[in-house]
C-alpha cells in the first residue's frame, strides 16, 4: 500500500504521522460512541458529541468524564479494535510482540477550558520506545487538534527546558508546532519522545478523543512497568511457542 511507503518516512523524520484507517475496522469508533451516548443520556440533552459544552460546566465535566473512562473500559473488545485497525502499521513498526496500555483514555475538552497539559513529552515516564495513539471522536479542527513539535526541532525545545522559561515555551511551540486537522477515521500515532500540547480550543465545538499507548514487549520498558500499566495484547508464533 501506497500509504506506508510514505508515513514510514515521515514517521522517522517528524516522530508523528496521521494514519487513515482502514474503513473495514473503522465500525467501532460509532458503536462506542452510541454506547457512550446511550449510558450518558442526560448529559447530552439528546445533541451531539460537539455540543456536549453547551449542556455540563466546567466544574462538572472531570466528574463525568471519569464516570465515562470507567465505563469504557468496562468494553473489554476495545483496545483489540483499536490495536486491529492500526495493525498494518504496527506490524512494520513495532512488530507482532504487543503490549497496550491497560486502561483507555478519554479526553474531553470544552471550548475555552484551560484545564490541559502545556507543551511536554511522555518520556521518561513511557519508554521511548512507545507510540501514543490519539483517535478523534469527532471532526477536529483548527484548536481542536493536538499541536506536534517536529523531531528537527527537539534538541531546540530541549534547551528551552534548561532555561525553563514559559514565554520562549510559548513562542517555540507557536513557531514550530505542527496542528493538522483530523477527521473521524484518521488517528495521529507520535513517539511518547515527541513534543506535543493541546492548545486552548477556541472552536465552537467540544473536542472528543481516546488516546492509548503501545510498544514492543521486548523494548526497553520507560518508568511504567509491564505488569502494572501494560498488558500482551499480540504475540508472535514464536514467542508463543516459548512462553508458558
Ligand atoms: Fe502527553
Amino acid at each position: 500500500m501506497n500509504q506506508h511507503n510514505n508515513i514510514f518516512k515521515k514517521f522517522y523524520n517528524n516522530g508523528f504521522i496521521i494514519y487513515k484507517i482502514n474503513k473495514k475496522k473503522l465500525t467501532f469508533i460509532n458503536k462506542l460512541k452510541e454506547e457512550i451516548y446511550k449510558k450518558f443520556k442526560t448529559s447530552f440533552a439528546e445533541d451531539q458529541f460537539e455540543n456536549f459544552h453547551k449542556y455540563n460546566s466546567f466544574e462538572s465535566i472531570n466528574g463525568t468524564r471519569m464516570k465515562m473512562i470507567n465505563y469504557i473500559n468496562t468494553k473489554k473488545k476495545l483496545k483489540k479494535d483499536i490495536y486491529l485497525a492500526i495493525k498494518p502499521f504496527f506490524d512494520s513498526m513495532i512488530g507482532p510482540d504487543v503490549v497496550v496500555q491497560k486502561n483507555v483514555n478519554l479526553a474531553i475538552q470544552m471550548p475555552f477550558d484551560d484545564e490541559r497539559p502545556l507543551l511536554h513529552k511522555d518520556t521518561p515516564l513511557s519508554s521511548m520506545h512507545e507510540l501514543v495513539v490519539w483517535i478523534p471522536l469527532v471532526d477536529c479542527k483548527d484548536s481542536m487538534c493536538m499541536t506536534m513539535i517536529p523531531k528537527n526541532k527537539h534538541d531546540l525545545i530541549n534547551s528551552l527546558f534548561k532555561k525553563n522559561d514559559e514565554i520562549l515555551f510559548e513562542k517555540y511551540s507557536k513557531k514550530f508546532g505542527v496542528t493538522k486537522n483530523i477527521k473521524v477515521g484518521n488517528v495521529l500515532i507520535f513517539n511518547a519522545n515527541n513534543f506535543h500540547y493541546i492548545p486552548l480550543n477556541i472552536t465552537k465545538s467540544t473536542r472528543w478523543s481516546l488516546n492509548i499507548r503501545f510498544k514492543n514487549l521486548f523494548t526497553p520498558y520507560g518508568q511504567r512497568n509491564l505488569l502494572d500499566y501494560y498488558e500482551i495484547i499480540n504475540t508472535s508464533c514464536l514467542t508463543k511457542m516459548n512462553s508458558y
